[in-house]
């Protein structure tokens, strides 16, 4: 057995002894982050381009974020719901009036917020679509990533995420992603309530779907009278160059279900959003959660929404990802199969014979200052925090070039 010698070694071997292997992550300790960049325990500076998975938008710990969690720690940081607390009355009304929507139901992970937009949706079928009792059908899409209850991946179609946690649960139908056809023809049953997708599939590899298709299926859906609901957990806040990945075309969703950047990485803060209509049809009782809606989550929320106007982050993801995926093209690499994003939610496929080429590629860069993780295989997924400028991008680009020659 080789023994660990540096700090980072010794830390790790602690981590896999005590904490449970449910992820599997590149070997580098952090312990400090600010704006674009981490720092591990020997002091080494990476870029991030992972930004917890687009939690970070706004940057690691940023300054106003970090103001606002402080000064709101020392004063109230919880009371439950059997109880009101000042701040959730203003933060319902800000988000509410930030995205255009009725009413807002506070949550705090993103597949509890997934589950409450699946509870809302199946609820109102009952109600105002007349659905018979325990018939309500969801449509999802092929490729999905919307968290990992068991409820959740009863839909999935990763059979890695499925194996050995059945019995599923029932009353979801799955068509083929950017599929128009397919999605017509699921919506001849009349038991359908809702339609659930990712408007740019992000763990499936930065899948766009063709320009359009958000629209149709929009359409489509209000034609057979079903609910269209976004998960924009990955997506939304300013990460593909507009608020929500669904403004690019236009769409205003039924139901439009937020997470991750809603507290700049601090917090697990989650949101789903839809009108009276639906909202209401959920009674006192019926749904909730300990942490939803606390104090501290209403203060960091409003905040982190704040910043992302002020400081522009929907134009710098617009500018920045079309400039970054330019320059990625330009490498001209032929280990660089596809080149695909919006915004500076990006994602190249790697062309190579071994098969782990794209994690040696993840170490390499790793090893050059980058921080970015494979997904599915041989894809690597880019997704910087918002803050990032041309100088930046031309220092990443280089690093990926440089690394790309371990490939050869
Ligand atoms: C689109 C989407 N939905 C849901 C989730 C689940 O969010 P959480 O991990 O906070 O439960 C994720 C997480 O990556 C996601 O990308």
């Amino acid at each position: 057995m080789v023994l660990p010698h540096t700090l980072s070694e010794q830390l790790i071997a602690r981590e896999e002894k005590y904490n449970a292997h449910n992820y599997h992550p590149l070997p580098v300790m952090l312990e400090r982050g600010e704006g674009l960049f981490v720092w591990d325990v020997e002091g080494k500076k990476y870029f991030d381009f992972l930004s917890g998975y687009s939690a970070i938008n706004q940057g690691h710990c940023h300054p106003k974020i970090i103001a606002t969690l402080t000064a709101q720690a020392q004063k109230l940081t919880l009371t439950s719901r059997a109880f009101h607390s000042s701040l959730l009355g203003e933060y319902a009304e800000y988000i509410t009036k930030f995205f255009g929507y009725d009413k807002v139901l506070p949550m705090n992970t993103g597949v509890e917020a997934v589950e409450t937009a699946l509870k809302l949706a199946r609820k109102w079928g009952y109600v105002n679509k007349g659905i018979e009792n325990n018939e309500a059908v969801v449509i999802v899409c092929s490729e999905n990533f919307h968290g990992r209850t068991i409820n959740v991946i009863s839909f999935s179609t990763d059979e890695s995420s499925k194996n050995g946690f059945g019995p599923f649960t029932h009353g979801y139908e799955i068509v083929e992603y950017n599929n128009i056809g397919a999605l017509a023809e699921a919506l001849q049953n009349k038991n359908v309530c809702a339609f659930l997708l990712e408007p740019i599939q992000g763990e499936a590899g930065v899948v766009v779907p063709d320009a359009g298709y958000l629209k149709t299926c929009y359409e489509m859906c209000k034609v057979a009278n079903v609910l269209f609901i976004a998960d924009e957990i990955q997506t939304g806040l300013a990460r593909t160059g507009k608020m929500l990945a669904c403004d690019h075309e236009e769409v205003k969703p039924d139901i439009l279900i937020l997470g991750k950047a809603l507290s700049g990485g601090t917090l697990p803060i989650s949101a789903v959003l839809c009108s009276d209509e639906i909202m209401l049809q959920i009674k006192p009782g019926e749904h909730g959660s300990t942490y939803g809606g606390n104090p501290l989550a209403c203060a960091v929320a409003m905040t982190a929404l704040q910043v992302l106007k002020d400081e522009n982050m929907c134009e710098n993801a617009e500018n920045m990802g079309a400039y970054f995926r330019q320059q990625l093209t330009a490498l001209q690499s032929p280990f660089i199969d596809i080149i695909r994003g919006k915004g500076l939610l990006n994602a190249i496929v790697i062309k190579h014979e071994n098969k782990e080429a794209a994690w040696n590629l993840c170490m390499e860069m790793m090893h050059n200052g980058l921080l970015a993780k494979p997904t599915h295989g041989d894809k690597i997924r880019f997704a910087p925090p918002l803050l990032i400028s041309k100088g930046d991008i031309d220092e990443c680009v280089e690093i990926i070039e440089k690394s790309l020659k371990i490939l050869e």
